[in-house]
């Protein structure tokens, strides 16, 4: 079992499989991002001999993400062979949807049933603003396709002062026929310099508030880790949710670790890079002590996100396709 200094167990695992993007999101990095070269990435080895060391500590949850995930390629032969490791109970994934549609019956195949869908619009000039990319056609048919297929959907839309904030009640009226659910996200700084980052303006209160004029929300009691707080309205298949992302109201029951595609680890989102596993792995000498390193590394782990970031300098210059979010 890892548990930090908090009490905190940690049985979740954000694998970034690529820094790579097809969309070029505005609050997530710049029209002319960098990538990393392909031999910078953790390959395929290296990911599952690291989380069979991982399974074997007590993680049981693996959420990949990205960039978009569905870039790297031989992505579903890999997930084939994480869903094979022993303790490894759930494998969700987080995809803007672009190229996601395809994969579907073969997710389904494989019981990875949990998409996280990035949609920040519902109006697809909207989605070439703020995407910088014209594939909202191509992102709207994966999700009817996922609905169609029973998926277990979770719409995540970023709000953004002078930007999407009049569609909160087009996506709430998503949830009236489908067994979906939206989550409206608090902006955060990683932008990769993507944008000025003004500071929150729309933080959860003001986005409850702003559905609740028109619809009724009724608190869930939600998941024990979950990021969001979850609302049902009557007459609905679906809910909402918001993410206070920013406002970091979670961090207390934060059981998550994070792993860029590179091998950086962060013991939290807002916190610097505290291990590399790629290079403990690739270093024949180290390799044994990759555990007892992670092991250390969660046992500084700060109490919140508001600690970490005090001890993290750079978090603008940061893009949330680096992270995986
Ligand atoms: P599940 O709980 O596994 O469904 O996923 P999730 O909501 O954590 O994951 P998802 O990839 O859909 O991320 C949704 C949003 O929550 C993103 O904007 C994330 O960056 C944000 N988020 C996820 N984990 C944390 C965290 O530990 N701290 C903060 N502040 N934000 C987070
Ligand atoms: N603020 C809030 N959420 C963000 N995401 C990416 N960048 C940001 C940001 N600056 C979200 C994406 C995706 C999730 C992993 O993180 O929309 O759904
Ligand atoms: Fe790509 Fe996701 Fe970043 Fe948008 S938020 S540019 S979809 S990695």
């Amino acid at each position: 079992m890892l548990t930090d200094a908090h009490h905190r167990i940690i049985d979740y695992v954000r694998l970034s499989v690529t820094d790579r993007c097809n969309l070029r999101c505005t609050y997530c990095m710049p029209e002319n991002m960098h990538f990393v070269q392909r031999k910078a990435l953790l390959t395929d080895d290296e990911i599952l001999r690291l989380l069979q060391t991982l399974a074997a500590a007590g993680i049981s949850k693996i959420r990949i993400t990205g960039g978009e995930p569905f870039l790297r390629p031989g992505l579903m032969a890999l997930l084939e062979k994480i869903k094979a490791i022993p303790g490894i109970r759930e494998i969700a994934i987080t995809t803007n949807g672009v190229l996601t549609q395809a994969y579907i019956p073969a997710l389904q195949q494989l019981g990875i049933t949990h998409i996280n869908l990035s949609l920040d619009t519902l109006q697809a000039d909207r989605f070439l603003q703020i995407t910088r990319r014209n594939r909202f056609t191509a992102v709207m048919d994966t999700l009817q396709s996922l609905l169609q297929h029973n998926m277990q959907v979770k719409i995540n839309a970023v709000v953004m002062e002078n930007v999407n904030t009049d569609e909160l009640n087009a996506f709430t009226a998503l949830t009236r026929d489908n067994a979906l659910s939206v989550r409206f996200i608090e902006e955060m700084p990683f932008n990769g310099q993507g944008h000025t980052f003004s500071g929150i303006v729309w933080n959860y209160h003001k986005i409850l508030s702003t559905i609740g004029e028109n619809y009724t929300l009724q608190k869930i009691v939600d998941a024990p880790h979950s990021t969001s707080l979850n609302y049902h309205i009557p007459g609905h298949k679906g809910n909402i949710g918001v993410i206070p992302a920013y406002s970091r109201t979670f961090c207390g029951t934060c059981n998550r670790l994070r792993i860029s595609a590179t091998g950086s680890m962060k013991t939290c989102l807002y916190g610097n890079d505290v291990l590399n596993v790629k290079e403990m792995m690739r270093d024949e000498l180290q390799q044994h002590l990759l555990l007892p390193a992670i092991q250390s590394a969660i046992h500084a782990r700060f109490a919140n996100g508001f600690e970490a970031e005090q001890h993290h300098t750079e978090k603008n210059m940061e893009s949330m396709s680096v992270i995986g979010g």
